[in-house]
């Protein structure tokens, strides 16, 4: 077998702000078996490894100096399959939003909802993506993964992922210690659609769909996403940068008496606010700074308007971070990582 090696690499291409940093090392993987091969010379000389999926959740502050590996592996395999469900599993690199279509097509529901999120299937349950009232730990089964410290390939299963609200046990304790290689998941192959997520309903409505395939809901989610949120390819974002803050009830109710029309949503004995309504309200939305500002459709997303640097983004999301912590009293969370 050869092997590929690093190369130098802008990494322009590979991030949906569309910064235009370099990796001093970049190695393409497209083969899983390449993995520790490729990978252990590596961790035996102590070098530290970085993993680039999609690009659609990173903001580039500066060049990477570490060896910046991205995985492009993407076979599937059904693993076991009976009149009602399938197990399946996929590789790291297959792309997102292709991955729910593929189901779609074979008759798998239930990703439906996740329909257009940016990235890779092996970003996936690392911040447990989640749309309109579904989490991708919903259907995930186990997450497999390349262990840097034991070189070796182990899995762990739903309950061992940890998985919370945009959380799991890859963004903590297993962070920059593992490359995720493969998640297999068990999805029904009846149609069992969730539309309670409101923008769900009223787009459906509009659409004149009144008992909806997996398919109309999957087209409901791609037009609502389509209204809301920029098109990477069009202005440089990676969706939401913030998560939307869970606060005890105490805090809450203090917002909510005095703005009543607070979005609100019950999150175990906490409450979840909206991150984008905190934002909009300290009159941040569609404003611009220089050449990066926040979305004028969805002031959770901050945008670069063509010529920004991920610095610029950085400290426009420290000056929003610290004019909500000002009027609201809450430290917002930053969802995107920062390399
Ligand atoms: N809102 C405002 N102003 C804004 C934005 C939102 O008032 O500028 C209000 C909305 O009117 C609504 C509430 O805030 O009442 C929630 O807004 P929305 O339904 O747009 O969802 P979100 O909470 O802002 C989350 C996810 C999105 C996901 C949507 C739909 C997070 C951090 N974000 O956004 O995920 O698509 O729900 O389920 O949880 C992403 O992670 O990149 C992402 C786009």
């Amino acid at each position: 077998m050869t092997l590929p090696k690093p190369t130098q690499r802008s990494l322009h291409a590979h991030n949906t702000f569309g910064f235009n940093v370099r990796a001093e090392a970049f190695l393409a993987i497209d083969n899983k078996e390449e993995v520790a091969p490729l990978l252990t010379p590596y961790l035996e000389a102590d070098n530290p490894i970085r993993v680039l999926g999609g690009g659609s959740n990173i903001l580039f502050t500066q060049n990477v100096p570490h060896l910046l590996v991205h995985p492009t592996f993407k076979e599937v395999q059904v693993l076991a399959e009976t009149e009602s469900h399938v197990t399946v599993s996929v590789e790291a690199g297959f792309n997102w939003h292709q991955w729910v279509l593929y189901c779609l097509d074979q008759g798998w529901y239930g990703l439906e909802n996740l329909s257009l999120i940016p990235g890779n299937v092996g970003a996936a349950p690392i911040q447990n993506i989640g749309a309109y009232g579904v989490e991708v730990k919903d259907y995930i089964t186990w997450v497999q993964y390349f262990d840097y410290e034991s070189k070796t390939f182990k899995k762990h299963d739903t309950a061992s992922c940890q998985f919370g609200y945009r959380n799991s046990i890859f963004k903590q304790e297993l962070k920059n210690k593992v490359l995720i290689t493969e998640v297999a998941f068990t999805l029904p192959k009846k149609p069992k659609v969730n539309t309670q997520y409101g923008a769900i309903q009223s787009e459906l409505e509009r659409m004149g769909v009144v008992k909806p395939t997996p398919q109309e809901v999957s087209k409901a989610v791609i037009a609502i996403r389509e209204s809301k949120l920029p098109n990477p390819k069009e202005i440089g974002n990676a969706g939401s940068f913030f998560k939307n803050p869970v606060v005890d009830k105490k805090q809450a109710n203090t917002i909510l008496r005095d703005y009543p029309n607070a979005p609100n949503y019950p999150a175990g004995d906490q409450v979840k606010l909206a991150a984008g309504w905190l934002i909009e309200q300290c009159g941040w939305k569609g404003k611009k700074v220089g050449a990066v500002g926040v979305h004028s459709k969805q002031a959770l997303v901050l945008v670069n308007h063509g010529e920004g640097t991920g610095k610029e983004i950085y400290d426009l999301s420290q000056a929003i971070l610290e004019s909500v912590a000002a009027r609201f009293g809450i430290t917002l969370e930053r969802e995107v990582n920062v390399w």
